[in-house]
């Protein structure tokens, strides 16, 4: 059997994690690349080190250049600014843009059959421009499947059960306009509505909201990433093994949910081919609202880009 090989592009923390918990679930050989000399090598050595416990035969190389992407069927991108206290993940745009162009061009000359998926900030706008430059690139974005995760996690601290019993979802894009589907979460089959007050559903969705934030204030200069990479490797797990499990990654929508030429965080099936299925559902006019409010900003920030160029 032929062994999966894994390019990850910025070994900051996200990356690092990622590959060792690629490595660790054995998801292939990981190459782990940073413009920071060494570093990268330093971060496969000691990923590589551990992965006796884990039982695991992948092997982590550390990559002093882009172009070991070369024939790579998984490309992630984590590389890019970090958000430090005070900031949004949009201050990041237009330093992220760039890198991701850089690394985009690499992608289309070496590995343009590969899954390429986005963790930089802000992930919805950069994978809608990775999209908009190369159409025919297989590209998601993180998006808002970490901040499911996150909704899972709160919801089911909240009613004191097992976090498997409890389905969630969040669309929209990863930033304070965020959407957590309160009225279609369950746990165990039953809506949790039925079991929260307003107050409740309330101090939940800001707990979603402000996830990511709330972990960069203690953290200062730095985001939290063991949740972002575990998420990442959830995915890219799903699209080697065809899993087909489903996440609300940044998308380019094409007609779907009537948006077209923009990313937003709506449910997709990953799988061999990559995003399989856009999962198109009825929203409410209140659900229907907050995703215009997504989608209104996301409009600006494209034309703003759109301007530049
Ligand atoms: C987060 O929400 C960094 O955007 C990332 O933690």
């Amino acid at each position: 059997m032929t062994v999966s090989k894994i390019f990850i592009a910025g070994a900051g923390n996200v990356g690092s994690a990622s590959a060792a918990f690629m490595s660790m679930k054995q998801l292939g050989n990981v190459y782990l690349f940073d413009i920071i000399e060494d570093f990268a090598i330093g971060q496969a050595m000691d990923i590589n080190q551990s992965l006796p416990y884990w039982n695991s035969d992948s092997k982590v190389s550390g990559c002093r250049s882009l172009d070991e992407m070369e024939g790579a069927d998984v490309v992630v991108i984590t590389a890019g600014g970090k958000r430090a206290e005070g900031m949004t993940r949009l201050d990041l745009l237009y330093q992220n843009l760039d890198i991701m162009y850089q690394i985009g061009e690499k992608v289309m000359a070496l590995a343009p059959k590969a899954f390429v998926h986005v963790t930089s900030n802000p992930v919805d706008v950069l994978a809608w421009a990775l999209k908009a430059k190369w159409p025919e690139m297989n590209v998601t974005g993180l998006g808002c499947a970490l901040d499911a995760m996150r909704f899972r996690f709160f919801l089911a601290e909240h009613l004191n059960v097992s976090r498997e019993a409890v389905g969630c979802t969040v669309i929209g894009t990863h930033d304070d306009n965020m959407i957590p589907l309160v009225a279609r979460a369950d746990v165990g089959g039953i809506p949790v509505t039925q079991h929260l007050t307003p107050a409740d559903e309330e101090r939940l969705v800001t707990l979603v909201k402000h996830g990511g934030g709330d972990i960069v204030k203690r953290l200062k200069t730095r985001s939290g990433f063991f949740a972002a990479a575990t998420k990442v490797t959830h995915i890219i797990e799903s699209y080697l093994y065809n899993k087909q499990h489903i996440f609300p990654l940044s998308v380019t929508l094409n007609g779907e949910y009537g948006y077209t030429d923009m990313a937003l965080s709506l449910p997709v099936s990953i799988g061999e081919r990559g995003v399989h299925d856009i999962f198109e559902f009825e929203l409410s006019d209140h659900e229907r609202a907050m995703l215009d409010v997504c989608a209104g900003s996301m409009r600006k920030v494209i034309s703003e880009i759109r301007a530049r160029q």
